[in-house]
């Protein structure tokens, strides 16, 4: 569904991104894995358009996505859940998910749309009418994830859905993006590894720009190496 075919990146003057390759099939779940620095954000970048790869190719079902604006790549089926959540503070719950039905199919199925996310997260239907920014971190991770859904993806892609969360709620907002089931593919772009590697059928691990590992996710939670840099066992 997603192939990233031996992408360089430069930001500025300094290079970020050194021969990435990846593919992701349809109703995957992979995880891409790798400290701060690692590249993991200007690796989304890239696949949404907001950065132009130097060299090496990005398609989204066999169509390239170099030199497609962001706008155009959401209209494809593609949306993010970016990091740090970016809700509407000051607009209601409910606003919120009405401004991720932007593109026109999903306009149409905006009622269909928002009660799924409501069954997904009941305690967003709680507060629809509360503001998002009197939401926990939690809560506004969740509507957040559910903005994007509203846009009615084909592909997910969700940037450090842990970052600054409890391993509790962490696990909760986790365990929804499995129950959505093969109909939605989804990237989960990850520093926690553990949490990544559990909720992920494969991998890669990005190393100062570069993908140093891959393969299935059970392996890697066992491979001593990746115990050893990320787990700290
Ligand atoms: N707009 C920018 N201009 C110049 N350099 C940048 C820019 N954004 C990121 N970088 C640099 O690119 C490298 C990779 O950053 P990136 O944000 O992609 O990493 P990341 O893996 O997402 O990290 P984190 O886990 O902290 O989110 C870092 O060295 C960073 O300083
Ligand atoms: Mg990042």
């Amino acid at each position: 569904m997603l192939e990233v075919a031996g992408v360089d990146v430069f930001r500025g003057e300094s290079q970020v991104l050194w021969d990435v390759s990846l593919r992701v099939g349809p109703g995957e779940r992979v995880a891409v894995l790798g400290s701060n620095g690692a590249g993991k954000s200007t690796l989304i970048a890239a696949i949404l358009g907001a950065v132009r790869p130097s060299r090496g190719d990005i398609r989204f079902r066999g169509q390239s996505l170099v030199g497609k604006r962001p706008y155009q790549v959401a209209r494809m089926g593609i949306a993010i859940v970016p990091e740090g959540r970016r809700v509407y503070r000051d607009m209601t719950v409910y606003e919120n998910l009405e401004m991720g039905a932007y593109p026109l199919r999903a306009r149409a199925a905006l009622r269909e749309s928002m009660d799924r996310v409501f069954s997904l997260f009941p305690v967003l239907a709680e507060r629809r009418s509360q503001s998002a920014g009197s939401l926990s971190g939690g809560q506004q991770q969740m509507l957040a994830i559910g903005r994007a859904l509203m846009s009615r993806p084909e592909f997910l892609i969700v940037d450090e859905l842990s970052l600054g969360l409890a391993p509790l709620v962490t696990q909760e907002i986790f365990a929804a993006l499995d129950s959505l089931g093969e109909g939605i593919t989804v990237m989960l772009v990850e520093q926690n590894v553990e949490m990544a590697l559990r909720h992920s059928q494969r991998a890669y691990v990005l190393e100062s720009g570069r993908v140093a590992r891959e393969g299935r996710s059970a392996d890697l939670a066992d491979d001593p190496e990746i115990r050893r840099a990320y787990l700290g066992l």
